[in-house]
């Protein structure tokens, strides 16, 4: 039996409707379309469920056009078919699944639901070929956690966030401090120009002697400050500049504690494969990214972190992380169900705290 070479895969948990091609033979991304929805959003300060899974419905067949014709395909030349089936927003989820059976049913194609979180922690493979096992830290909007990959469906929770993910701080500081969202990319650029020194801002858990991590309390000191400078209901350019700075400081601060605490653990259990990798949207940032690139370099690790748009969402690691699946011999059925909770790790209690994706692990 030949084993599925192209896959087509689907993404559309959140605020991204995404469709790619990916040859499983190299692995190459053949074709990768992200269609983002900012300027539904924007008005609202924040994803609004229901616009986003309506704006998925309306663009995801033209999304999935436009990836077969960059890849020079039709869907006839396609092996299978994978989908983003949580976790995430409910209605968006459905949507991308929706589409996912319409064409399984009419191709014939086989398909499979992929767990959202799978395809950023399986990035680093398809990208840079890392081999398993490895430390992951997934940092994005809606999620924070250090795993395990042990396989395409083995993972292992070290620990994760109890409260906010840390994309969802520079999402929640930007709107505090009247930047554009998505605040990841606007916080930074402000923080440029700040000092990262003026304010003390608190970092919290980095007493405790594990993999937790909590983010919430930052917003909180952020506001306070940000009140305490204001005169005439403005805030003066470099005072949001220094608050931008102090905030990334502290970001880094706590992700650099816990990631060395994570890596010494993984490196006690998988001593033969010292690697960290991260993925998500915040592993975008700069500041973040290098610093967690001196941990690894100081604990005597491989560090692996995607290009940038294989770090945010988008349907090249579904279809990657489905193409694996597909190949085990996995098919799932006209009875997929959109999952907004699904933990990668199943044996490990729900953390607390939930955000614009939902639960955080
Ligand atoms: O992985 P992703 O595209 O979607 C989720 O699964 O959440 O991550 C989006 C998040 C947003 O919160 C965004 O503000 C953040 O990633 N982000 C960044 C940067 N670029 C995107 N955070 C910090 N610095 C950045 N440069
Ligand atoms: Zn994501």
């Amino acid at each position: 039996m030949t084993l599925p070479r192209y896959i087509l895969g689907l993404e559309s948990s959140c605020d991204d409707t995404a469709a790619s091609v990916v040859d499983m033979d190299g692995p190459t991304v053949l074709s990768n379309v992200v269609w983002g929805q900012n300027d539904l959003h924007r008005a609202f300060g924040g994803v609004v469920p229901e616009i986003a899974a309506r704006a998925h419905a309306e663009k995801m067949d033209g999304a999935v056009e436009l990836a077969l014709e960059k890849a020079g395909m039709t869907l006839a030349d396609v092996d299978g078919i994978a989908v983003t089936a949580g976790p995430g927003l409910i209605g968006g989820v459905l949507s991308g699944v929706m589409c996912a059976k319409g064409l399984a049913a009419t191709t014939g194609l086989p398909f499979v639901g992929v767990n959202h979180l799978a395809g950023h922690a399986l990035t680093p493979a398809l990208t840079d070929g890392l081999a398993f096992p490895y430390l992951m830290l997934l940092v994005s909007g809606g999620h924070c956690q250090f795993l395990i990959v042990k396989g395409p469906e083995e993972f292992t929770r070290l620990g994760g966030t109890i409260d906010d993910a840390p994309g969802e701080a520079f999402d929640k500081t930007a709107r505090i401090l009247g930047l554009p969202q998505p605040g990841g990319p606007s916080v930074e650029k402000a923080a440029q120009d700040g000092d990262a020194t003026r304010f003390t801002l608190p970092r919290p858990l980095l007493d405790r002697d594990d993999c937790n991590m909590s983010f919430s309390g930052l917003k909180t000191a952020i506001l306070r400050t940000r009140d305490s400078l204001m005169t005439d209901n403005t805030l003066r350019r470099q005072d949001r500049d220094d608050l931008c700075a102090g905030f990334q400081a502290a970001v880094v601060d706590v992700l650099t504690a816990k990631t060395r605490r994570a890596l010494s653990i993984y490196m006690e259990l998988e001593p033969q494969t010292p690697a960290i990798a991260v993925a998500g949207g915040v592993a975008a940032n700069e500041a973040i990214r290098s610093a967690l690139q001196d941990v690894a370099t100081q604990a005597g690790a491989e560090f692996s972190a995607p290009p940038l748009a294989l770090c945010t969402d988008n349907a090249a690691m579904i279809a990657y992380a489905g193409g694996l699946r597909l190949r085990s011999g996995a098919r799932d059925g006209m009875d997929l169900s959109a999952r907004p909770r699904w933990p990668l790790d199943q044996s490990k209690p729900s953390m607390l705290g939930s955000g614009k994706k939902g639960a955080k692990a």
